[in-house]
């Protein structure tokens, strides 16, 4: 049920949350499907939920950097360094784990992700949970069903689970639209696991040092399993399929003469064509297109159509999470996707 998130709203996430049961939480990413990080059963909920394999560590959401300590074995200089700046915001850091931390939560890894988020119905939720005697921390992956598209509605978290989650709260629409970024500081160098919402650039202008892709990274340890890393993610039912503007035409050529039916969503450059059933208009700016992403493929998905035609954005640094999520969305898109 989806919940208005005044102070009764909040005192019965909350006193859901105490009793070891999953709620959908606003974050301005994405929903998420939070539960009491101390809670290994609580935690075990949200992998049946979302079908999720046990072996994948979930993020823990708390309120500041202090409660952040609970989690964290050790904090290094640039973790509070990105914290500071960063936080509340999308940015998730993956630090040592504390001993007490349970291993449900890390899938089984000597390290913790950890993210503040800033939208202030989390906020309500983290504190009066914290404040009520709860472990302050709540694991919360995206409130979506594993592999498939990210919820940025309250009524993306119903439809998707119904039932199954007691209680929605309502945060409106999410304004960043894409996950957190996610960094690397437990091995060392600064290490980008996840383009999201806080730039590299603007992480490296924080650090001074440059923020490494996954394959330069120092071998030492085992590398982390991301579970948004998975090739095939994010992905619509209906067959996605990227190309360049000046493919469109071809393509929505080659679906008259079989008579497919096609949702287009192309920049506002080139006028609506009729050959295709559904036709929406792209945002030109990087951070409108990353809010509009994925309730954008949920509407074109629902729309019944053979094929999603999407013309790839432009490049650039701001791009980035944009670029990752559409590029994993198409590889896992279709009706019988394996879930890895
Ligand atoms: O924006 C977000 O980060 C959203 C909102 C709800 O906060 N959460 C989210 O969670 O995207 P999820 O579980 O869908 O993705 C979390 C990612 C996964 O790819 C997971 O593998 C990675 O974070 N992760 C979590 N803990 C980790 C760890 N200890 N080491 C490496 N990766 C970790
Ligand atoms: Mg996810």
């Amino acid at each position: 049920m989806v919940v208005q998130p005044n102070a009764a709203g909040i005192a019965r996430a909350v006193a859901l949350l105490q009793a070891g049961e999953v709620i959908g939480l606003p974050t301005e990413t994405v929903y998420g499907l939070a539960a009491d990080a101390a809670n290994p059963e609580a935690v075990a909920r949200i992998f049946a939920l979302k079908g999720r394999p046990s072996n994948h560590p979930v993020i823990v959401h708390v309120a500041d950097a202090t409660a952040a300590g609970r989690w964290a074995a050790r904090v290094p200089a640039a973790a509070l360094q990105l914290m500071q700046r960063f936080w509340p915001g999308p940015l998730t850091l993956i630090l040592p784990r504390a001993p007490g931390v349970p291993l449900a939560v890390t899938g089984g890894q000597e390290s913790v992700g950890l993210r503040c988020p800033a939208h202030p119905v989390a906020q309500a939720v983290l504190r009066a949970f914290a404040q009520a005697g709860g472990s302050g921390g709540l694991a919360a992956p995206s409130a979506n069903r594993f592999g498939r598209v990210s919820p940025t509605l309250p009524g993306h978290v119903e439809h998707e689970f119904g039932r199954a989650v007691p209680l929605v709260l309502d945060g409106g629409a999410c304004a960043v639209g894409i996950e957190s970024t996610i960094v690397d500081l437990s091995r060392g160098a600064p290490v980008l696991l996840r383009p999201g919402g806080v730039l590299v650039a603007d992480l490296e202008d924080c650090l001074g040092v440059p923020v490494l892709a996954p394959g330069q990274a120092p071998v030492a340890g085992a590398v982390p399993r991301v579970s948004g890393a998975l090739a095939a993610h994010y992905a619509p039912h209906t067959p996605l399929r990227l190309l360049a503007l000046a493919g469109l035409p071809a393509a929505l050529a080659e679906a008259a003469r079989q008579a497919a039916r096609v949702a287009v969503w192309a920049p506002a450059l080139v006028p609506p064509d009729a050959r295709a059933t559904v036709w929406q208009v792209a945002p030109a700016d990087a951070q409108a297109y990353a809010r509009g992403l994925y309730a954008t493929l949920r509407e074109l998905d629902a729309a019944g159509c053979d094929q999603l035609l999407i013309v790839r954005p432009p490049e650039g640094p701001a791009w980035l999470g944009v670029h990752d999520r559409l590029a994993r969305a198409a590889v896992g898109s279709g009706p019988a996707v394996a879930a890895q």
